[in-house]
């Protein structure tokens, strides 16, 4: 294992997987710098205390979203690559690999930065990890060509992963305020309750939906249901975000909804949910939807 995932605050349901994500993040970081048997500590934290470390260690008081702690130091201008000999002196035999130091993440910060970039929480989580990574191997990004080199690096271990830079995020409020624009369209004369929806796909492309009834009561659509014929039909496929809203109540999704969103989307994709005026709280669809059947269970890839 190249990492040792610690948790200093409880660990919330949705990311019980974490370790298994951030190992291969880490291993592809590794790959890309073209070392090997190193490791390093991933200790995830809240405000407060990153707050404290930041003050104690670098004399900045206040939260950040990503500290490093390297345990090697590389002469300048080096990284790992280039320093066998000194990554060899940091074995820990213990562990049974080169201990790089320590990565310490917040993770209120990083829910909040996947909220402005429109990305799931373990995709924020996954780049400040490969931030990270490249810092305790001698990377920098004090001036631009430093900066430019960092980035590069850190993009190229993700794509090992398939966590490409998706173009075209846009925040959880901006979907909300598209999903509110949505449900004005309602044609809701029976229940008198507006849903509005909007998809977010993995193209950054947009589609809205709301809900529509029929006086036959059980062929009425709701509205993720409605914005998720609106993507097909557009050609989209993967989902990243959804966000729902309702006139007069939070729109939980139904659960014919949330089964029809998982044949789009991964468990960890972000369900921004509101009343309409009342702002809106942030799930993740396998929160909404645990132990689901989806179309893996049958040897469908949807993409
Ligand atoms: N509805 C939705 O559009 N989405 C939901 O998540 C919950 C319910 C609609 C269906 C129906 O038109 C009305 O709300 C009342 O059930």
């Amino acid at each position: 294992m190249a990492i040792e995932l610690q948790w200093e605050i409880p660990v919330p349901a949705a990311l019980s997987n974490l370790e298994t994500l951030l190992n291969r993040v880490a291993d592809a970081c590794f790959a890309e710098e073209g070392i090997e048997g190193a490791g390093f500590a991933v200790r995830i934290v809240d405000d407060d205390a990153i707050r404290a470390l930041n003050r104690e260690m670098r004399n900045i008081d206040r939260p950040t979203d990503v500290l490093s702690f390297p345990t090697v130091s590389y002469p300048a201008g080096k990284t790992a690559r280039d320093c066998p000999k000194r990554l060899r002196r940091e074995y820990d035999p213990y562990l049974g690999r080169v201990n790089l130091g320590d990565c310490v993440i917040n993770l209120e910060r990083a829910r909040r930065q996947a909220a402005e970039y429109g990305h799931s929480l373990t995709r924020e989580l996954s780049y400040l990890t490969a931030h990270s990574a490249f810092h305790l191997m001698g990377y920098d990004h004090m001036n631009e060509e430093e900066k430019i080199i960092m980035r590069d690096r850190e993009e190229k271990a993700l794509d090992r992963l398939g966590i490409t830079r998706q173009e075209g995020g846009i925040s959880y409020d901006a979907l909300f305020e598209l999903a509110c624009e949505a449900m004005q369209k309602a044609y809701c004369p029976y229940s008198k309750f507006q849903v509005g929806a909007c998809i977010l796909a993995e193209d950054g492309r947009t589609f809205q939906g709301c809900n529509f009834e029929n006086a036959s009561y059980g062929a009425s659509i709701c509205a993720e249901r409605c914005a998720t014929a609106n993507a097909i039909v557009h050609g989209a496929r993967r989902f990243r975000a959804i966000a729902v809203v309702g006139s007069s109540a939070v729109a939980w999704p139904c659960g014919i909804c949330r089964q029809v969103l998982r044949e789009f989307s991964d468990l960890d994709m972000p369900v921004i949910v509101g009343e309409f005026g009342k702002g809106y709280v942030v799930r993740t669809l396998g929160e909404l939807l645990p132990e689901s059947f989806s179309p893996e269970d049958l040897g469908v890839t949807v993409g």
